[in-house]
């Protein structure tokens, strides 16, 4: 079945063609922007005037001359310059309801997509070896909701966390691990207290320098000791160090781990100002940078012979950083099975064959040593050519080499139709280069056929301060703290309206609504603005937020409860509806909204803007409030009884549709 906008287009755009003789007609059709003019308009006709150079307002008279939309709507209007104003007949309102809630009851008038496709949204994807942040929010949630979306229209949804377990970032974890281990060898946790002496001596051009000879000198004797003159693979005290980590608390080895990074962070930022500050040094003097060049190296050929150590390592602090992304995940109520997690390590084998087959195909040049495409439209600030950079002049691979290996298999292996990355808005540049490439290089086709590229970008969570959110020391807020903390809260607000619940109640329900308002204000803002962050505002009873659409959600289904108590059988009036008795304004106008649900599903498929499903959810939640303080329902007259049941009933069935199958809240 086609939902009501599509069949007015169809008909008014067939009714275009029949009065012009022209092919291919749109009339563009859209709600209505007053209600006053009715519930929809068509404003193809005026760009189809102007193409055919004829007077807007009488060819939107001779179109809606050969139009007969009897059987949906009152007779049309031309108005303005040549919009054609359509008000539904409450009789097609009506019937259709009456069809999404009996025959289509599952998908609530939504029609299947007719060409279901392949999709491979990449989604969440933080890099592993730091702890998630805020800033990982917006990609794990909006993608997880496109995913539901797609998969509700009935395509094939892969989901893809291209997680960052590669690279220089492993390469600092690692060289921290190894100062953790040489730590906890000598009795003395001496990363802890060089981060801390670190930060103090950090402007101290006198103390620096020692601290890092000092560090660097533990360090490589540590590291001699422990390397080809012991055993040739750190069997020593690196294995067996490893191997106790696994008997430690996770959390335990989850804070000295990323103590362990920071450490390594600091410590080649201080020696990269240094250098900066003090240009005549020698690099070779305080060469901790090349040390952790040297492991960054390691991590990239972590299959080498003499490497076990590092590959054991890396597999390591992979599961540990995973173990806790799966407790956010899990918080999240979303569900990244094995092989949905495919970070950047999986490609680390097909990086050669992509800089080959550009070379080969004469796309990818060397310049500065690097090999780089040079994709047209692309410029630096300077106006050169912006180059794609594929391999560094030391041979490392970079994100850019990853994502076209990624992008290859996802449309050869996984056979996509179509690939979604959602990141924030920064990386805009990264893709259009990256998409272009994959084109100039036909690696965006199968088959003959394109495979679409989409990339789904979202602007910053803000502070009250309108600055990007920070803690009060200027760091990344963690994702898991901010998650307690909307449990907590909502928990307070339980534990005062409510206090006389069980405590196992308690925190479900301080789950259900603490998660689900932090969910439903990020998806209620439109994606592509920054939005500020407000506990209040988003656990507040009234406004579009989460706790008002689960409070109108209850309220509607105590309807149900409340029926039981006064002897209405609901199921067996329902049972014996044939048609529906709209005739109140309030019912009319709620009964119009819910048909519409198909609408806003479409709509927010198409534009993968989550805010349109919750701004009709919204409304519908609005309009039911209308119509629930004007129309008694349990003590209706009969005649109007079995149509506001089933008002009450789909009313319920398309907000828990919306929330939970859809929003996942
Ligand atoms: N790991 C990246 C980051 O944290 C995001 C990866 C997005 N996906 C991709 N295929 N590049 O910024």
């Amino acid at each position: 079945m086609k939902s009501t906008i599509d069949l007015l287009e169809e008909r008014i755009s067939a009714a275009m063609a029949q009065a012009t003789g022209q092919a291919g007609c749109a009339a563009v059709v859209r709600l209505a922007t007053d209600p006053k003019f009715g519930d929809y308009q068509a404003n193809g006709v005026m760009a189809l005037a102007k193409q055919i150079k004829t007077n807007p307002r009488k060819l939107a008279e001779s179109v809606v001359a050969q139009l007969d939309l009897s059987d949906l709507c009152e007779p049309p209007e031309v108005a303005g310059p040549g919009f054609i104003n359509l008000r539904l007949k409450p009789d097609y309102v009506a019937r259709e309801l009456l069809r999404i809630a009996e025959k289509d009851g599952e998908r609530l008038g939504i029609p299947a997509a007719a060409t279901p496709q392949t999709v491979v949204v990449d989604f969440s994807s933080p890099n592993v070896a730091k702890e998630m942040h805020v800033g990982h929010l917006r990609s794990t949630i909006i993608g997880d909701c496109l995913c539901r979306l797609l998969e509700f229209e009935g395509h094939t949804v892969i989901r893809q966390n291209h997680i960052g377990d590669w690279g220089t970032q492993f390469g600092r974890v690692l060289l921290g691990l190894w100062h953790m281990c040489m730590g906890q060898q000598r009795q003395h946790r001496y990363y802890e207290s060089g981060l801390k002496e670190l930060r103090s001596t950090a402007k101290d051009e006198e103390g620096l320098p020692a601290l890092c000879r000092h560090i660097r000198d533990r360090h490589e004797e540590d590291w001699r000791a422990d390397s080809l003159e012991a055993e040739g693979d750190g069997k020593v005290l690196f294995k067996p160090f490893l191997e106790r980590l696994d008997r430690l608390p996770t959390d335990q080895m989850w804070q000295d781990f990323l103590v362990a990074y920071q450490f390594v962070s600091a410590l080649e930022e201080a020696l990269a100002n240094l250098e900066l500050r003090m240009p005549t040094r020698r690099a070779g003097t305080i060469n901790y940078a090349l040390l952790s060049r040297h492991v960054t190296t390691m991590v990239q050929e972590l299959d080498r012979p003499g490497n076990e150590q590092e590959k054991l390592a890396w597999e390591k602090i992979r599961a540990l950083s995973l173990r806790h992304c799966s407790e956010i995940y899990a918080m999240l109520g979303i569900d990244f099975d094995e092989s949905e997690i495919r970070g950047e390590s999986f490609y680390n084998d097909k990086l050669p064959a992509v800089v080959h087959d550009l070379r080969s195909a004469g796309l990818a040049v060397e310049s500065d040593g690097a090999v780089c495409v040079f994709p047209p439209g692309f410029k630096t600030k300077e106006g050169e050519p912006l180059p794609f950079i594929v391999q560094k002049s030391d041979g490392a691979f970079l994100y850019a080499t990853t994502d076209l290996a990624a992008l290859r298999y996802r449309v050869n292996e996984l056979r996509a139709d179509r690939i979604v990355y959602v990141t924030d808005a920064r990386q805009i540049q990264h893709f259009q280069m990256l998409f272009k490439v994959a084109e100039m290089a036909g690696w965006d086709t199968r088959d003959g056929e394109k495979v679409e590229l989409v990339h789904v970008t979202f602007g910053s969570v803000l502070g009250i301060d309108g600055k990007p959110l920070k803690t009060r020391s200027g760091e990344n807020i963690k994702l898991k703290e901010l998650l307690d903390e909307a449990i907590e809260r909502a928990k307070a607000v339980v534990e005062e309206k409510n206090p006389e619940l069980s405590t196992e109640a308690k925190s479900q329900i301080a789950r259900a609504v603490g998660i689900g308002a932090v969910k439903y204000a990020d998806y209620s803002n439109s994606r592509t603005s920054d939005y500020v962050f407000s506990f209040d505002k988003m656990l507040a009873m009234d406004g579009n937020t989460a706790p008002y659409m689960q409070y109108a959600y209850a309220r509607v289904r105590s309807i149900e409860r409340k029926a039981q108590t006064k002897g209405v059988d609901i199921a067996s009036e329902l049972a014996s509806v044939t048609t529906l008795n709209l005739s109140e304004p309030s019912e009319l106008d709620l009964a119009k909204h819910l048909v519409r649900y198909a609408e806003a599903v479409e709509a927010a498929i198409a534009d993968y803007r989550p805010n349109y499903l919750t701004a009709y959810l919204y409304e519908l939640a609005q309009k039911f409030s209308g119509f629930y303080n004007s129309c008694p329902v349990l003590d209706a007259p009969p005649a109007s009884r079995p149509t506001r049941l089933l008002l009450c009933g789909q009313t319920a069935r398309t907000i828990g549709h919306g929330l939970s199958k859809l929003l996942g809240i």
